[in-house]
């Protein structure tokens, strides 16, 4: 369904629904107070007007009954007419009490229908009832003639101060007058009431006894005087005329019939006649004020007849009262549907909202799916790219890794193939030191070498699962003496307590000897590598029975490790900083990776500067283990490459204890001994060698001993190399001296940040021993060659302070020196000591800068800066010889001469004389 026709077809949904609304009436309200309402004359009055009200469903009724109470009347009057109704109808109790109430209404503008009982004025709109006294005429005349003129009358009044009462009363009286022969012996006030019509008439019996006649004034006081008469059993029973006419089985028609009283007086309640007359009023047509209803006599002649039509008029009003009835349940079922009809209209609006919402949102759906499914076989597509991509990156790197597998393994031949002949030469006849000291180096690195390459390979091998657990019953304890052995001669060696802590003499455990013993291996190479001298390390075997666990601790006092170092330590390739733990960031992973395919754990603590523990829980028997992880029989350790690692293979290099005589000095920071002791070794030969094993000691004594170059490994235990550099470098002390870094790390960018820091050259490793030693003379004749510069150009500073061989700092520190010299060029005490102050350097430290940079020694210098300045004085001035000495510095103007001679070649005074010629140049 299109929107548009939704929209027509709520239109006409709402025209249904508001079109099937009648026109809407003026909605009145009428209310009625009856002086009582326990009699059947009044519940007959309140059937009529209800029959009526019947017809105007737009008219709200609202009844009061007084119970014969007439101030209770006044009040209802007065509480109806305060709830703003729109017309009053009333039948008075009494005339008098209820007058004021009624004509404050009608002045005030309310229309008020009189019933039945009038008020004591005519300040009313309208009235309904009988001519009561019609009714009391009507009744005397009947009497008359039914006693033909002649007889005793009793007569039973309503209430004396009811209108009816006196009317009728006033009636009767004028009709029997008539008749002389009638003598209303006793008047008896019933006030419309049965039970007080039979007591009066009880008490009064004896008086009416001999009655021929009562007149009852309405039907129930009739009904009580044929009581009375009865029960007095007096036969014949006297005559009863009564008032009212009412229809029914209780009636007094029926009592006519019956022949219980003899006649009755029709008085028509009026209650459909005071509705119509009411409603008249309401809608502004004409009504008549005086509404008097017809009275007739009902009598052994027509009662039966009359009581015919009455019933067939009781059981018509029945059928219309349940016609009504029906009409009102009818009304109900159409209010119900009326509201049921609105709610599903609402609904039904409220749906047609939803489904175009739906039909909306369908249809956003649609196009969002459409786009989602376009962006789905995007992604879907670029998905399949990144696969594509992943699975040849995967493959290269597959690739790459079997390179790296396979060329790792080819590497195992050459090293053994280096290693045997190796062994075979050390074992052999040569005695020659430095073959044997050489060959040992290349026994122990490439036996290093075939340990880092088996950890690559085991390292593979695990990545790719193909590694497993081959464990077999073995003796823990004695297997963990037997690993322990290798190390003893070590800790011997470096004083340290070495020893196994155990209660048990034996503990068979289910383990794969050859993956606990790298485990092992690498956890007491890790502890001996970061343990001092005089250090402990300790292993801790305990048996857990109750967990089935044994719990293998190895415990260190080393240098410890850092809280993020002890979280990361069995991460691959993770390499601690800060510690000289630079290994190939594998040991410890592989270990753990071993211990967990054992269903074991492996945990660390560490606290820097206390030491390191490593916990390795193994379980005890062979449950946790598949057939597929136990072999039969014991499997030989493969000692060699482990063995490799710790076998103290080091030569014992012949190192000499470098003669100062040897002119040039060579400090050497280099933490790895071997290399270490392999370069100083190499070097001794010609230069005096300072070696050092880490950063800090290193500066020191560059500090100390002013050396003529600084080879400084660039990863150091303790500072980074180029720190080093940089400190070396920003110290005057040291600002001079030329720095060679070496490194492994070959990447250009860290080259050039080694030249950034002032390093004079960066040789990475492996480089050879021919290369290094070219380097170090080449850089030591180029800073020769400055100083001889220096020197051919008669101790001129000023041209190196522009020379870029020269640092920045190394030029200031010239320039200082200069200008402290000059200024003090005259006084005989100018000394190195006075230099060494003024510039903060010791004596040696400036004698060795000052040489490093200039070629010659302090005193060397400062007198020639005083010979040159004198040649100056001598030619421009005419000052003797004795005051130029003086004003150069000299104490004596005789060492003055000898020294100018010695050096010149000329006296002063000849050269005074310009008796000679000098190459100097003034400085
Ligand atoms: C009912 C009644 C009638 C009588 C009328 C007079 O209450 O007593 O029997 O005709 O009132 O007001």
């Amino acid at each position: 369904m299109s929107s548009r026709n939704q929209y027509v077809l709520l239109l006409l949904l709402f025209c249904l629904l508001t079109g099937c609304k009648e026109q809407e009436e003026p909605k009145f309200t009428i209310g009625f107070s009856q002086c009582t309402g326990d009699d059947a004359w009044r519940r007959d009055m309140l059937r009529g007007m209800q029959r009526e009200l019947a017809f105007h469903p737009e008219v709200t009724f609202l009844y009061r009954d007084a119970k014969g109470n007439s101030s209770k009347q006044v009040d209802q009057i007065k509480e109806l007419i305060s709830t703003g109704i729109d017309l009053l109808i009333v039948s008075p109790n009494e005339a008098e009490p209820i007058t004021p109430v009624v004509e404050q209404a009608y002045q005030q503008g309310l229309p008020v229908v009189v019933v039945d009982r009038k008020t004591a004025s005519s300040f009313y709109t309208a009235y309904v009832g009988g001519n009561n006294y019609e009714v009391g005429k009507t009744a005397g005349q009947y009497i008359g003639a039914l006693l033909k003129g002649k007889g005793k009358v009793v007569e039973v009044t309503g209430l004396p101060t009811s209108s009816p009462a006196r009317d009728r009363h006033n009636g009767f009286l004028e009709a029997i007058h008539k008749y002389p022969g009638i003598h209303l012996i006793q008047t008896i006030s019933g006030d419309w009431e049965k039970k007080i019509a039979k007591q009066k008439l009880t008490a009064l019996f004896d008086s009416i006894k001999g009655a021929d006649l009562v007149f009852a004034q309405n039907e129930v006081m009739a009904l009580g005087t044929y009581e009375v008469w009865k029960e007095k059993d007096l036969t014949p029973r006297v005559k009863i005329v009564g008032v009212d006419g009412l229809a029914g089985p209780f009636g007094d028609i029926q009592m006519v019939n019956d022949q219980l009283i003899d006649a009755t007086l029709l008085y028509p309640t009026g209650g459909e006649e005071a509705i119509r007359v009411a409603m008249q009023i309401l809608q502004n047509k004409p009504f008549t004020k005086e509404n008097i209803l017809n009275t007739a006599v009902i009598d052994s002649s027509n009662a039966r007849m009359i009581k015919m039509q009455t019933d067939k008029i009781l059981s018509q009003q029945e059928d219309i009262e349940r016609q009504q009835q029906r009409n009102d349940d009818q009304l109900k079922v159409y209010k119900n549907q009326q509201i049921i009809l609105y709610v599903l209209s609402g609904l039904f609006i409220i749906s047609i909202g939803l489904g175009s919402l739906a039909l909306y949102s369908l249809k956003e759906n649609q196009s969002i799916n459409k786009e989602l499914k376009a962006k789905n076989e995007e992604i879907v597509g670029q998905r399949n790219k990144i696969q594509e991509m992943a699975e040849e990156a995967q493959a290269a790197t597959e690739s790459k890794f079997r390179f790296f597998t396979n060329i790792s393994h080819e590497f195992r031949t050459p090293l053994t193939l280096i290693l045997g002949p190796i062994d075979g030469l050390l074992h052999g006849k040569s005695d020659h030191l430095f073959v044997k000291q050489n060959l040992k180096l290349i026994q122990k690195n490439a036996r290093r070498l075939l340990w880092l390459v088996n950890q690559l390979m085991d390292f593979r091998k695990l990545e790719g699962g193909r590694m497993h657990v081959q464990a077999s019953e073995n003796d823990l304890i004695a297997f963990m003496k037997e690993l322990m052995l290798s190390f003893e001669p070590m800790a011997k060696k470096r004083n340290m307590e070495f020893k196994l802590i155990t209660p048990l003499p034996h503990l068979p455990v289910w383990f794969d000897a050859n993956m606990l013993d790298k485990v092992f291996f690498n956890l007491l190479s890790n502890a001996f590598k970061f343990t001092n001298d005089f250090g402990r390390i300790h292993i801790l075997i305990t048996a857990d029975l109750e967990n089935n666990k044994v719990q293998i601790k190895v415990k260190d006092s080393g240098i410890g490790m850092s809280e993020v170092e002890a979280d990361r330590a069995f991460e691959m390739f993770y390499q601690a900083n800060t510690t000289s733990a630079k290994g190939t960031g594998l040991g410890l992973p592989l270990s753990k990776e071993f211990i967990d395919l054992h269903h074991g754990e492996m945990e660390v603590s560490s606290e820097p500067q206390q030491g390191t523990t490593f916990t390795v829980s193994l379980l005890l028997g062979h449950k946790h283990l598949t057939d597929a992880e136990k072999v039969p029989d014991k499997i030989k350790v493969n000692e060699l490459a482990n063995k490799a690692q710790l076998e103290d293979a080091s030569p014992v290099w012949a190192l000499k204890e470098s003669p100062e005589s040897k002119s040039k000095r060579i400090l050497l920071i280099e933490d790895h001994p071997d290399l270490r002791h392999f370069l100083q070794y190499t070097l001794q030969d010609t230069y005096q060698i300072l070696p050092a094993s880490a950063g800090q000691p290193g500066l020191e004594t560059a500090y100390e001993n002013i050396p003529d170059l600084i080879i400084c490994d660039r990863m150091l235990p303790d500072l980074d190399g180029l720190k080093v550099v940089t400190a070396l470098k920003s110290d005057i002390r040291t600002s001079h001296i030329p720095v060679i870094i070496l490194t492994a790390q070959s990447e250009l960018e860290q080259q050039i940040e080694g030249m950034q820091v002032g390093a004079e050259l960066y040789l990475t490793k492996p480089f050879s021993t021919q290369v290094l030693k070219e380097s170090i003379r080449s850089i030591l004749t180029n800073r020769q060659l400055v100083k001889d510069y220096f020197t051919h150009n008669e101790a001129s500073i000023v041209p190196l302070l522009s020379n870029p061989a020269i640092s920045k700092l190394d030029q200031k520190f010239l320039a200082d020196f200069k200008k402290i010299i000059d200024a003090k060029l005259s006084d005989t005490n100018l000394s190195v000591d006075y230099l060494s102050r003024e510039i903060g350097l010791s004596r040696v430290q400036l004698y060795r800068k000052i040489k490093a940079l200039l070629g010659g020694n302090v005193n060397d210098y400062i007198q020639t800066v005083r010979l040159n300045k004198s040649c100056e004085l001598l030619q421009v001035s005419t000052a003797s010889i004795a005051d130029v000495a003086c004003q150069v510095g000299f104490s004596s103007a005789t060492y003055f001469s000898t020294a100018f001679k010695a050096k010149f070649g000329i006296s002063p005074t000849d050269y005074k004389n310009h008796k000679g010629s000098l190459k100097t140049e003034v400085v």
